[in-house]
């Protein structure tokens, strides 16, 4: 049995050195031989590739940078595959949302792992620290995170964490008032809040672990950039989400079934469509810079990964995008049904796949609910380990 599988492997790995020897010869072009690469690569995927489905994974979960919607994606996967989640302790002071957050997580913080098995999923709000995440998850895991455009989101922590409010800002021109003197507002805020190392108009660069003490020093920033890149799999970045979750689910091995989403948290807002001149930018961007530096490094980074992937890349994105407005169309019609159930054609990138009432369900179920129903699996093996927990 295995000795087929070394001939097999064998003429496969003959027939790739013949391709690429061939095409040596036969193409001169430069465009040509990226060609060739490409279809020795395609070659070895249908030729069965190492390629199997990578299910552990931690997912900083930044603030307000529509982590919410990969949030849901990722505990669909979970429930569907099985999976383990790191999941956070209830206490008075956490309902359950942040894992540490805003410190690095310790022991204790979340639900015991099942006897026996590792965890595999971690998306809960964190502060990324390697040292602290390594405790927890297996020494294979993945890490990734997500960023949005900066100024986009200061509009949405605006809004969300009533900034107006809390920060006392004038009710006109708050946006421009805040920006003209963002230091004086912050120290405002800080003076009552000891407690919170955080700043709200900075997160996202303190949720991936920047020292908000030194988020100005541009050199500090950047060695510690430096290190993400290295660290982490694949950020992905909200203005282009479909694109990051197409190469997610490429990276991942993941069916397309695995990266189909609906978006639910989509508010409309003032501060959303309210527009910002040159100089707020430049402003926000001085307050802000560690924010900036971020997203611009892991923009760039994406759209690097993204032409690596050659031109199929795009195909597979329309086909993703056809087939999730598909899916969600028959959700929302037939797909209420008890006894729904259609077969989705294959594609090029994609095995055929039922979707049912089930499946359904799950894509849209409540966010309050969809976190109960990982909690419960959870609590459920532990029941069946004897394991209590309060
Ligand atoms: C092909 O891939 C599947 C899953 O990814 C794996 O279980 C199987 O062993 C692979 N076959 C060969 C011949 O490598
Ligand atoms: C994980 O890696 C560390 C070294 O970094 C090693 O000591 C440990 O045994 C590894 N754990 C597993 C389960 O492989
Ligand atoms: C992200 O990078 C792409 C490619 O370089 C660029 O076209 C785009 O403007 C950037 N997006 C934002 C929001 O800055």
């Amino acid at each position: 049995m295995t000795r087929l599988a070394a001939h097999f492997s064998c003429i496969v790995c003959l027939g790739t050195v013949l391709v690429i020897v061939c095409a040596r010869f036969l193409f001169i072009q430069v465009d040509e031989s990226v060609r060739v690469k490409k279809a020795v690569k395609e070659l070895s995927t249908f030729t069965n590739s190492s390629c199997s489905k990578k299910t552990t994974l931690v997912f900083v979960k930044v603030h307000k940078a529509g982590g919410t919607t990969v949030y849901r994606l990722l505990m669909t996967f979970g429930l569907r595959h099985h999976l383990n989640f790191v999941i956070p302790q209830q206490t008075r002071k956490n309902r359950g949302h942040n894992l540490g957050w805003p410190r690095p997580l310790k022991q204790g913080q979340y639900l015991p792992r099942i006897p026996g098995e590792p965890f595999h999923i971690l998306t809960n709000h964190v502060v990324y620290n390697r040292e602290a995440l390594h405790d927890v998850m297996p020494n294979h895991t993945v890490y990734m995170a997500i960023l949005r455009e900066p100024f986009s989101h200061l509009k949405s922590v605006m809004n969300f964490y009533d900034l107006p409010s809390l920060y006392k800002l004038p009710k006109k021109n708050t946006m421009k008032s805040f920006l003209s003197r963002p230091k004086f507002y912050e120290k405002r805020w800080r003076r009552h809040r000891k407690d919170q190392p955080f700043s709200y108009t900075n997160l996202m660069s303190f949720d991936m672990g920047i020292d908000p003490s030194s988020r100005l020093d541009t050199e500090y920033v950047r060695g510690h950039i430096k290190h993400l890149d290295a660290e982490f799999f694949l950020v992905l970045i909200l203005e282009y989400l479909d694109e990051s979750l197409v190469l997610l689910k490429r990276y991942m091995c993941w069916d397309i079934s695995d990266i189909f989403y609906t978006t639910m948290n989509l508010m409309s807002y003032d501060q959303k469509i309210a527009d910002a001149s040159e100089k707020m930018r430049d402003q926000h961007r001085a307050w802000s810079v560690a924010d900036y530096m971020l997203y611009e490094h892991f923009n760039r980074t994406l759209w690097r990964k993204i032409r690596q992937e050659g031109e199929d890349f795009w195909r597979e994105l329309n086909t993703f995008r056809d087939m999730k407005t598909r899916v969600q169309e028959f959700c929302e019609t037939s797909g209420r049904s008890k006894s729904a159930r259609t077969t989705f054609e294959g594609s090029p990138w994609s095995k055929p796949f039922v979707v049912d009432f089930a499946f359904c369900r799950l894509l849209s179920k409540p966010l309050p609910l969809l976190r109960n129903g990982v909690r419960d699996a959870h609590l459920e093996k532990l029941h069946q380990h004897k394991i209590r927990v309060q």
